[in-house]
């Protein structure tokens, strides 16, 4: 059978870096998020029978293409073990052709495989029958989790959302804080040049436990997923910012002080965190946060964007940005890509 799925990207307010169980795939806290409108995956998985080897293409919006292979180790051997997983649930023997259409580029390193990890999965298990996992959201999101991605598992909801910690597999699943249009606020991405990542994320959440201030990460989270889920409620622009910008630097010094560390920052996201916080300080309501990589993500209400656009036009380390709105979470679609 054939199906496809699009899902957003997003951006995360409290951050995912570690794991407590790396088979799990269990995050040490609940982290939460918004879905980005312009960084989406569309993805089209067709299963046949037989015991043929399963190719996976992903296509970037600069047409750029590239072929997903098992050998390759990481997450790319995630996506083979997930389709192990599924051939195992659904007792059949399968294999997949599969194709994943990025709306952004597929070098600059934006946001997270947030966006393919969740579309991919659920395409899956769409197209495999499994309903009982499709569904639901909930239970969707714990599979979107479970293949390798927690900060993926956030997509499957609407608008901000969180992904439970828990404590197993049953209780770590994804929440709906607020649909998407519940508060306008948009996430500017400033792309600044892509260096391959010398430590893959993978790689990173298994040595986060290798740094000195981990534990003390463990414990400035207490309490935190719950003061940024209220602030998004009461939408209180203050406390989203003061919190979500200090816990991505927070998991920033934990990236940076592992062992091997990973430093993920570059010169020009520190000069644009300097003007953000400066513009912050003079009364405008926007704050910044960094996910594993250089690209800095400007969150302001969208009454701003002129302002944060003029800004990172005359910055010297932006090469374009892209302008996100908050997105619903994964849908399905009969527009199917071959
Ligand atoms: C730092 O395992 O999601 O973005 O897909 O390569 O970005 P990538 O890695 P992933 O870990 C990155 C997590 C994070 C924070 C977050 O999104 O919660």
């Amino acid at each position: 059978m054939k199906a496809t799925a699009i899902s957003p990207a997003n951006i995360a307010f409290i951050k995912y870096w570690g794991r407590r169980n790396h088979d799990l795939f269990l995050p040490y806290t609940t982290t939460n998020s918004m879905n980005l409108s312009a960084c989406n995956a569309h993805t089209t998985v067709e299963l046949f029978e037989g015991d043929k080897i399963d190719s996976i293409i992903i296509l970037g919006s600069d047409g750029k293409e590239i072929e997903i292979k098992r050998e390759n180790g990481d997450k790319d051997e995630l996506l083979f073990k997930y389709l192990d997983r599924v051939r195992e649930l659904s007792k059949k023997k399968i294999y997949a052709k599969v194709i994943s259409q990025l709306n952004f580029p597929l070098g600059a390193g934006i946001a997270s495989s947030a966006a393919g990890m969740s579309a991919f999965v659920a395409a899956v298990l769409k197209a495999a029958d499994l309903k009982e996992y499709f569904e639901s959201k909930i239970e969707l999101s714990k599979e979107v989790r479970i293949s390798g991605s927690p900060s993926a598992a956030r997509s499957v909801d609407d608008g901000y959302t969180e992904l439970l910690a828990g404590d197993d597999h049953n209780d770590s699943y994804v929440r709906m804080i607020a649909d998407e249009n519940h508060w306008d606020l948009v996430d500017i991405i400033a792309v600044l040049n892509p260096e391959k990542k010398k430590i893959s994320t993978n790689l990173g959440h298994k040595l986060a436990s290798s740094s000195p201030f981990m534990d003390a990460r463990i414990k400035y989270l207490e309490g935190k997923p719950e003061i940024v889920r209220d602030a998004i409620l009461n939408k209180d622009f203050k406390t989203l910012a003061e919190y979500s910008e200090a816990d991505s630097i927070n998991m920033h010094a934990v990236m940076m002080t592992s062992n091997p560390a990973a430093y993920y920052l570059s010169a020009g996201s520190l000069d644009i965190l300097k003007s953000i916080v400066a513009m912050r300080e003079e009364g405008l309501d926007v704050f910044i946060t960094f996910d594993a990589g250089p690209n800095a993500h400007i969150i302001t209400p969208k009454k701003n964007s002129e302002i944060i656009n003029k800004f990172l036009q005359s910055n010297q380390f932006v090469k374009y940005s892209i302008y996100n709105e908050v997105s619903k979470g994964t849908t399905y679609s009969d527009n199917h890509l071959f």
